[in-house]
């Protein structure tokens, strides 16, 4: 069956962020000027989902609005001759079906999917999940991740390789060759979630595309909390892994930014500007002679 929905947790609190996002969810920072939320939805709809399933807590609400059309602004930019604004702002408007679903408490990434069950149609034997704070590039992977399931059936998900050192800090898959000589493809025969160095059984680790078979709504139920005492969508895939679910994983080779930490949002700005007609090429001028050797920097120097 194709893929109808992708749901999109949403409702942390994003502390990496603040002050900022005391008022402005994460999801709403502009990557150059286009918001995360907005990234997600067109990747949605790319893979043909027609359903956006965002998952929120009450004081995000802002997030859901920008989903809303807003006739008063498209007007006054189409009678002030704003042609290019208002096709940025017009792109969402139909893009997808955007529907909220309301976290009212912070127990993990498995807790937030299970809260979107009651939004798939009760035909729909898989859906997506796709995590705001990973930008996955170029677009396509769940087209892959989609044909993989084709192939396999079960489950699939998104890996790709890191340096050791920073295992720690992903859900890491246990990995068997798939068996067919796709070298993009393995079939998971474990997944632990934020492993220590050492207890590592791999450097491939889970960014945030999953493709899951319904049955992982059942598993949750049955999952109890792990990792910082929440329950997490890596330990209700390990459980259908022990009880014989295909779970096989896909390879990404791409590029990647983690745009839930300042660090890695700026890199994204960074990469997507210097790609930008309009910002590309002052950006660049200004990037090299910011560091060249004997340039003066005053950011900062702001008490
Ligand atoms: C989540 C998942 C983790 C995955 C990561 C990808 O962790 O729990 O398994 O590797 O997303 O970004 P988080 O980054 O939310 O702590």
């Amino acid at each position: 069956m194709a893929l109808r929905t992708v749901v999109v947790p949403a409702a942390g609190l994003g502390t990496r962020f603040l002050p900022a996002t005391k008022t402005v969810p994460k999801e709403l920072l502009p990557v150059v000027d286009t918001p995360g939320i907005e990234l997600i939805a067109r990747e949605a709809a790319q893979a043909g989902a027609t359903r956006l399933a965002v998952v929120t807590a009450p004081r995000k609400q802002g997030v859901m609005a920008f989903f809303d059309r807003d006739e008063l602004l498209e007007e006054t930019l189409e009678a002030r001759g704003k042609t290019d604004q208002l096709e940025k702002v017009r792109a969402v408007n139909g893009m997808i079906n955007a529907v909220s679903v309301n976290q009212e408490r912070p127990l993990g990434l498995g807790h937030a999917i299970a809260c979107a069950e009651s939004t798939l149609d009760d035909d729909e034997d898989c859906f997506a999940v796709m995590l705001p704070d990973d930008l996955v590039l170029p677009f396509g992977v769940m087209n892959e991740m989609a044909r993989i399931r084709r192939r396999y059936g079960g489950t699939v998900l998104c890996g790709f390789e890191v340096p050791e050192e920073d295992v720690s800090n992903y859900g890491v898959f246990e990995i068997a060759d798939a068996g067919d000589g796709d070298p993009t493809v393995r079939r998971v025969t474990g997944m632990v979630e934020k492993p220590d160095v050492a207890d590592a059984p791999s450097n491939i680790v889970a960014t945030g595309r999953y493709l899951l078979d319904r049955s992982i709504f059942d598993a949750l139920r049955r999952t109890e909390p792990g990792k910082g005492g929440e329950i997490q969508i890596t330990d209700a895939i390990a459980l259908l892994i022990g009880e014989g679910h295909p779970v096989h994983v896909y390879i990404h080779r791409g590029g990647r930014h983690d745009l839930g930490n300042p660090g890695g949002f700026i890199r994204a700005c960074v990469d997507f500007a210097l790609n930008d007609p309009a910002y590309g090429p002052s950006l660049q001028e200004w990037l090299t002679s910011r560091l060249s050797e004997d340039a003066v920097s005053y950011a900062g120097v702001t008490d």
